[in-house]
């Protein structure tokens, strides 16, 4: 990791060079890539970096508060907190059909931000944790079939709008030069090796419309499937893990009496690059553990499903 430590001191003397006294703002989705952006500028500039997490109440379990933990209370860091799930449930109210909910998100995302950014008067750069292989897939291939399968959210055209120089200190490292360099600024290997989660959050893995009442049963869920697959010692041999909340109900027995619950599957995958994927064999003994603590701990669930199905056909994100 020698390397990657004079990468480190050469984008801080380089990120110092290009900033001067101005500021920058960089907003944190939790994820590794932002995390790691945010570290290195606040090794480099310390109190001109603002940070801004907008959180679209479609979050995992407890992730609002690690951000605030890692970036606020151990970086210290100027970090504005966004609440605005009422803002995402409202927009979100009676839609169904998976792409009008991430067009929605997506632009929810982008009005949050843009209010959040204007209020900090002096902004002047803002930063992205663009990858090398993102700065290779936004060339030829951008309008392809692949761009149109799904609508991914990001802040592309953002930057322009609103009148900020862009940064990319991460533009020539991969994945996984990206996570070195994040344990090497400090950051915890909890969030350095978190799978990916994508920008809409819960509402694609809350099929059909999302409510709080559903994203609350889900977010228990998936915190359970995480959990397990931790406490077994796969959670780094997998690429993603999570609890998927079907719009199915079905009838079962409790004691004596008879209940007709939602049903859970659980979503795990093994991939190196995410457009081909195979399904986790995980050992039935964990598959067992996840179903009983799922149905025995969360209310309003009644049956547990594995998803079997590799991309292709299926995709990762049944949404
Ligand atoms: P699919 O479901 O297309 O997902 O097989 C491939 C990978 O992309 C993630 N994903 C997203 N990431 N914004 C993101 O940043 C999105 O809108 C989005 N949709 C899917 C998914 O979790 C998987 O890692």
């Amino acid at each position: 990791s020698w390397r990657l430590g004079d990468f480190a001191d050469a984008a801080i003397t380089q990120i110092r060079a290009a900033v001067g006294k101005k500021r920058v703002i960089c907003g944190l989705s939790g994820g590794v890539d932002s995390s790691v952006v945010a570290a290195l500028l606040y090794k480099a500039i310390g109190p001109q970096l603002s940070c801004i997490l907008v959180d679209n109440g479609m979050l995992r379990k407890n992730e609002q508060r690690i951000v605030i933990d890692e970036f606020s209370n151990h970086f210290k860091a100027d970090l504005h907190v966004v609440d605005a799930e009422d803002q995402f449930l409202d927009d979100l109210a009676g839609v169904e059909e998976p792409q009008e909910k991430r067009r929605r998100i997506g632009y929810a995302f982008i009005e949050c931000f843009k209010a959040e950014a204007k209020k900090i008067e002096d902004a002047h750069f803002l930063a992205q944790g663009t990858l090398y292989p993102d700065v290779i897939e936004s060339g030829a291939d951008k309008d392809g079939p692949a761009a149109t399968i799904k609508l991914h959210h990001n802040v592309g055209g953002l930057p322009e709008e609103l009148g900020f120089e862009l940064i990319e200190p991460l533009r020539d490292l991969f994945k996984d030069e990206v996570r070195r360099l994040g344990l090497e600024l400090g950051l915890p290997e909890q969030l350095v090796w978190r799978h990916p989660f994508p920008g809409p959050g819960l509402a694609v893995r809350c099929l059909g419309e999302v409510t709080r009442e559903k994203l609350a049963v889900l977010r228990e869920a998936d915190a359970i499937v995480v959990e397990e697959i931790e406490n077994a010692g796969l959670y780094r041999e997998t690429s993603q893990a999570f609890a998927v909340l079907l719009p199915v109900q079905s009838v079962g027995v409790m004691g004596d009496a008879r209940t007709y619950d939602n049903a859970v599957a659980v979503r795990c995958v093994n991939t190196d690059d995410f457009m081909t994927a195979d399904w986790s064999h995980l050992p039935y003994d964990l598959l067992a553990r996840i179903s009983t603590r799922i149905i025995n701990e969360v209310k309003g669930v009644n049956r547990v499903c594995y998803d079997i199905s590799s991309k292709p056909p299926a995709t990762i994100e049944w949404e």
